[in-house]
């Protein structure tokens, strides 16, 4: 709690993350975090962050600026400047007489961050519904969505549980179909390292964006299979939304490969899970492999396979930290207002 300041308001939200069936790689506008691809995206139940934060009062004339700690760990300031003042903007909006404020939010979570398992999406998600929430605003989803997205892109999706889309120039992600649409739908998260990535997804982006002679293909194709996962999607067909998984993530390592110098997120590891999943499939199971900024790996799969699945990988690979989740919820949310 702070010492020096009288307090607004406090609010904790918990939020998952969302995993990307079709990848969003790329900003269109960098100023605006807006994606340059559409992505299509599902909402884990089985991870999940949970962020408290205290809006006070400073005391007058007092210099503040607005604290994020994560797991304990003060964060650097520039990452959440820019939501921070898309956040005092709605507020200067919403809630003109509010006068000055600074935020410090805590938040953890129980999955490993900045490792390839979107924390900073389910983190911003988090973040947006307990920085509104603490100020007394109850917003629209799509306006959560907006500002979770100056945040992160992706953390735009999280907003809604089940599956989302994202299009690509877009302000705000829009749900899909909720997180009963597909109930036979699984996600097998395989977590191989603990590791922060050394190279922020951010940073890689842009460098993709600057010199990836591939980045333009990516972007036209992205759109392609945008759409047909959508269709895929609606009629719960795994055998045709699996390829244009697959596809996706795999054409977005393609443009970061060919970056300069290149960008490369696999290990070993990620490799054998791969080839494991096509083993799988010659044996006649319907398991598709994703992965995303960082080593770990992601199955999707239906209900019915996963004891084979589960116990295949047990017996193939050592330190292999298995969950299997569901389609999640979106974020929940608790505010109080103390003045
Ligand atoms: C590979 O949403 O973390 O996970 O908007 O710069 O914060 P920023 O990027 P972020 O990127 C996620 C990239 C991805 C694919 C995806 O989730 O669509």
């Amino acid at each position: 709690m702070s010492e020096n300041f009288g307090v607004f308001g406090t609010a904790v939200s918990t939020a998952h993350p969302s995993l990307a069936l079709i990848k969003y790689w790329g900003k269109q506008n960098i100023a605006l975090n807006l994606p340059a691809t559409p992505s299509l995206a599902v909402t884990l139940d089985c991870l999940t962050t949970e962020t408290h934060v205290e809006i006070s009062r400073p005391v007058d004339g007092e210099e503040v600026s607005d604290r994020v700690f994560l797991d304990g760990i003060l964060q650097r300031e520039d990452r959440f400047a820019p939501f921070f003042t898309g956040f005092r903007k709605l507020t200067d909006k919403m809630k003109p007489g509010m006068g000055r404020f600074v935020v410090t939010a805590r938040s953890s979570s129980d999955f490993p961050t900045a490792a390839g398992l979107a924390s900073s999406a389910s983190g911003f998600a988090a973040l947006s519904c307990a920085c509104t929430a603490a100020v007394g605003l109850e917003l629209p989803a799509e306006e959560l969505s907006a500002m979770a997205l100056i945040g992160s892109a992706s953390a735009a999706r999280s907003i809604y549980g089940g599956f989302t889309r994202l299009d690509a120039g877009s302000k705000a992600a829009v749900s899909v179909y909720g997180e009963n649409w597909w109930p036979e739908f699984r996600i097998i998260v395989l977590e191989l390292e603990k590791e922060p990535k050394n190279l922020s997804s951010r940073e890689a982006m842009e460098r993709t964006r600057l010199n990836s002679p591939y980045y333009q293909a990516w972007i036209d194709d992205s759109r392609v299979l945008m759409e047909r996962s959508v269709d895929a999607l609606g009629g719960r067909n795994l055998d045709a939304l699996g390829p244009l998984i697959r596809n996706s993530y795999l054409r977005m390592f393609a443009t970061m490969f060919a970056a300069d110098p290149p960008i490369i997120y696999w290990k070993p590891g990620s490799l054998a899970i791969i080839q494991f999943c096509d083993r799988m499939r010659s044996d006649g199971f319907s398991v598709w492999e994703t992965m995303d900024a960082g080593p770990q790996v992601k199955l999707f799969c239906l209900q019915n396979d996963v004891p084979a699945i589960r116990n295949r990988l047990i017996g193939e690979f050592n330190n292999l930290n298995i969950r299997i989740c569901r389609p999640g919820g979106p974020p929940s949310v608790r505010g109080r207002i103390e003045t």
